[in-house]
């Protein structure tokens, strides 16, 4: 017998409690922030999805690994069990833990990039982009026309537009030292990208002799789409759909903090020797040794055994479907959402649901700030405030403007996204009367972490 409802594949052990606020608590939190959320006291949020980057439920056999850690300066035990683990999953030679995924972006840039290049990507990620500009180069994205549109249904709204990529490989030459793809697409909306896609941009890089990294953050809930939405792949195993796409790449970048399933840690896995050295030789500089990172060996261990868990089936069903479940619930109330649905967030799009708040005012902003107001539920903006700033100083709307409620893994259960969404609609309800923000101070660059803002009259 089959039954319809697809339930979380764990039960809870160890509990956390969290705190409930008024209306009252909240506005005096918020204005206190500077009307930033990234600025709260974690303690002053009730459903935290901020981000699912470092804020999942390791489980039982996870934290039981932390207690089998090595903490040998080199050469320690539990490294070479994170690297048999990440060589079985990529394939790729060579094997480089950092503390997160930021720090693998920072090392394979600073050592292969030079001013003036440019690096493709579907979507770049913010810290990515940034650690690109911070060597003068290019972040160039690519992903096809259907991604940039949020209401358009696409089953591979992350693929990277294949023309355009070969264009930019024609004409730029040399200055292209790799491309990447980032899987699933975050910035572009959690969407997915196809094999058939891979296959594609690996063609042109061998045409154009350009290596292809892949941002694998999310690498398991692409695969789970690829086997969902792919002609060819509903029979294959989340794990082998995993290494057919790292087995198109020439080496990858990976914040264990998302498919890890773990609190912190990334890694840097790639084929080519030299450029390997290189990335060493600065990781010693900056995160430690080659066999830990800037990683304790208990974090290798609980990562070695994450991403074994992470391509569990019935994990990745109800993973990919208590994302979709939420997406279901906002898109038959009205709210703008947008489709189909990611695979770790879901994604309101600003800028339809408040059309009198013009994008250098933040609808973004807006949004995020009155569903904390109205219940407590931290969310993210993914639009201006987080893309408009130009490197040259100037300020352009982004092309869209999101706000992402990104699902911590296996933290959350149904009752609380059924509460979510109906913050959710509660602040839809009210989105005429939502105005927007002012900048009152920011940084130059990755402004959106400490930006303060003022609300407009
Ligand atoms: N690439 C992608 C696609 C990401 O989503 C992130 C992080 C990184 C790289 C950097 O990894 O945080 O371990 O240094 N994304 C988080 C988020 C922060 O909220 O989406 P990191």
């Amino acid at each position: 017998m089959s039954f319809h409802t697809i339930i979380e594949p764990f039960r809870i052990k160890s509990v956390e409690a969290i705190r409930f606020t008024d209306h009252a608590e909240r506005e005096g939190a918020l204005e206190a922030a500077g009307w930033n959320v990234f600025l709260l006291h974690a303690d002053d949020v009730l459903i935290d999805l901020l981000t699912d980057s470092g804020t999942g439920a390791m489980s039982a056999a996870q934290w039981g690994a932390l207690m089998q850690g090595d903490e040998s300066y080199a050469g320690s035990r539990s490294f070479y069990r994170f690297e048999a683990v990440v060589r079985d999953l990529t394939g790729f030679t060579h094997v480089i833990p950092t503390h997160q995924g930021r720090a693998a972006e920072r090392i394979l840039f600073h050592s292969t990039l030079q001013r003036g290049d440019v690096v493709p990507n579907n979507n770049h990620f913010d810290t990515t982009r940034a650690n690109i500009e911070a060597e003068g180069a290019e972040a160039r994205d690519l992903v096809i026309p259907e991604g940039r549109v949020p209401a358009l249904v696409h089953p591979f709204k992350g693929n990277v537009d294949l023309a355009a990529l070969e264009r930019t490989l024609r004409d730029e030459g040399d200055r292209v030292p790799l491309v990447i793809v980032t899987v699933t697409n975050n910035s572009g909306g959690g969407q997915p990208v196809s094999i058939e896609n891979l296959r594609g941009v690996r063609a042109l890089c061998d045409r154009f002799n350009k290596r292809l990294f892949l941002d694998a953050c999310r690498f398991a809930e692409n695969a789970w789409f690829v086997k969902l939405r792919e002609p060819g792949y509903s029979e294959r195993t989340p794990k082998s759909i995993a290494q057919e796409m790292f087995g198109l790449a020439d080496g990858c970048t990976m914040s264990a903090k998302k498919d890890g399933l773990s609190n912190i840690g990334g890694f840097l896995a790639l084929n080519d020797d030299r450029w390997a050295e290189a990335a060493r030789t600065l990781l010693i500089l900056t995160e430690g040794f080659p066999t830990y990172g800037g990683l304790a060996g208990y974090d290798l261990e609980a990562i070695a055994r994450g991403l074994e868990e992470v391509v569990d089936e019935s994990y990745l069903r109800y993973r990919i479907r208590s994302i979709e479940y939420l997406a279901e619930k906002l898109h038959a109330a009205g709210v703008e959402i947008l489709l189909p649905a990611g695979g770790h967030a879901i994604y309101l799009d600003a800028r339809a649901m408040l059309p009198h708040v013009r994008p250098l005012a933040y609808p973004g902003i807006a949004v995020v700030n009155a569903l904390y107001l109205e219940g407590g539920v931290r969310g993210v903006e993914i639009g201006s405030v987080m893309f408009g700033r130009q490197p040259d100083g100037s300020e352009q709307p982004a092309a869209m403007e999101l706000v992402r409620l990104a699902i911590p893994r296996r933290v959350y259960t149904q009752s609380h996204i059924d509460y979510v969404a109906e913050v959710v609609i509660a602040v839809h309800r009210k989105r005429d009367e939502l105005r927007g923000y002012r900048i009152t101070s920011a940084p130059a660059v990755l402004r959106h972490f400490t930006a303060r803002f003022e609300r407009q009259s």
